[in-house]
């Protein structure tokens, strides 16, 4: 595997802000979730990572417990309802109780709309939307104010999805990762009502634009259309692994309150 680029600036946050929270993220052996990964272990979490490639898993949990982060990886496929719940299950099992879920397993390719085939687009659904709805609805039970496994005292849950901003205006050759992401903004924004007022967690997103060093970034965006594209960036540049990890950390943080 490649290793992962380490972060490029220290935290403006102190090192204990997730002190005693264990989480578990999907897709969490790679790109942004990786990067989530290493910033909520470096702030005090326990750090379960959810993957499908178990030489992934394998090196981003060695690369996480050399940072000193207790960290577990758990094969997994977001789409199979019953690994979801065995990853939930194994999770609580390994460090006792759940107060963090991350959504951040996706699937894409590029493709003109004329050529996706009906499966290729319940493919990409089926990953970015009906896994995090999957994942949601087994963590559930453990993220919720007085869930299994949690203190009295601790009130609910986290739950943070990972979008995009594919979908805000339209995106060439995105049809099925566009629509997938558009109900994932959907159902955070549903589940953070529901839950929120019913079982005092949060629910919330984070939808990052074109990220650098990621799988997104390289597979989506080929260089030639990357130094076309750089140019119309308002900031002339694309984002950092790291802002995103600085906003969900911010997010799961108690000032995300
Ligand atoms: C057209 C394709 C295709 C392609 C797959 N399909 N790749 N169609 N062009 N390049 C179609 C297949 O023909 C098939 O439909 C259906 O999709 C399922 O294909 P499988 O190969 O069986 O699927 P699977 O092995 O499960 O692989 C899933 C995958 C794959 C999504 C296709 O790419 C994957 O696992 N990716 C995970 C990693 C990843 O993509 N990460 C990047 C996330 S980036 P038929 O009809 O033939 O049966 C991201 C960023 C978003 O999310 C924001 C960007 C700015």
């Amino acid at each position: 595997m490649e290793m992962e680029s380490p972060s490029p600036f220290p935290s403006p946050f102190k090192g204990d802000i997730l002190k005693g929270k264990v989480a578990l993220l999907t897709g969490g052996g790679s790109g942004i979730g990786y990067e989530i990964s290493a910033q909520f272990g470096k702030h005090g979490a326990s750090i379960a990572i959810m993957g499908r490639r178990k030489n992934v898993l394998d090196d981003a949990v060695s690369a996480l417990r050399s940072l000193g982060i207790p960290a577990v990886g758990f094969e997994g496929d977001v789409r199979k309802q019953e690994d979801a719940k065995s990853v939930v299950e194994a999770t609580v099992k390994h460090f006792g109780k759940l107060d963090i879920l991350v959504n951040a397993a996706a699937g894409n390719f590029l493709v003109a709309a004329e050529d996706l085939s009906p499966n290729g687009f319940k493919t990409v659904i089926d990953i970015d939307t009906v896994g995090t709805f999957t994942m949601c609805h087994e963590a559930f039970k453990y993220l919720k104010k007085g869930g299994l496994g949690r203190s009295s005292s601790s009130g609910g849950g986290f739950i943070l999805n990972i979008s995009a901003t594919l979908h805000v205006t339209a995106s060439w050759y995105l049809i099925h990762a566009s629509a997938a992401k558009a109900a994932i903004d959907s159902l955070t924004r549903n589940l953070a009502l529901e839950w929120g007022t019913d079982y005092d967690m949060r629910v919330n997103g984070v939808a990052p634009g074109a990220t650098g060093d990621t799988a997104g970034l390289s597979k989506l965006m080929p260089q030639e259309i990357m130094n076309k594209t750089v140019e119309k960036l308002p900031l002339d540049k694309v984002g950092e692994k790291w802002d995103i990890a600085m906003a969900a950390l911010y997010l799961a943080s108690d000032a995300g309150r």
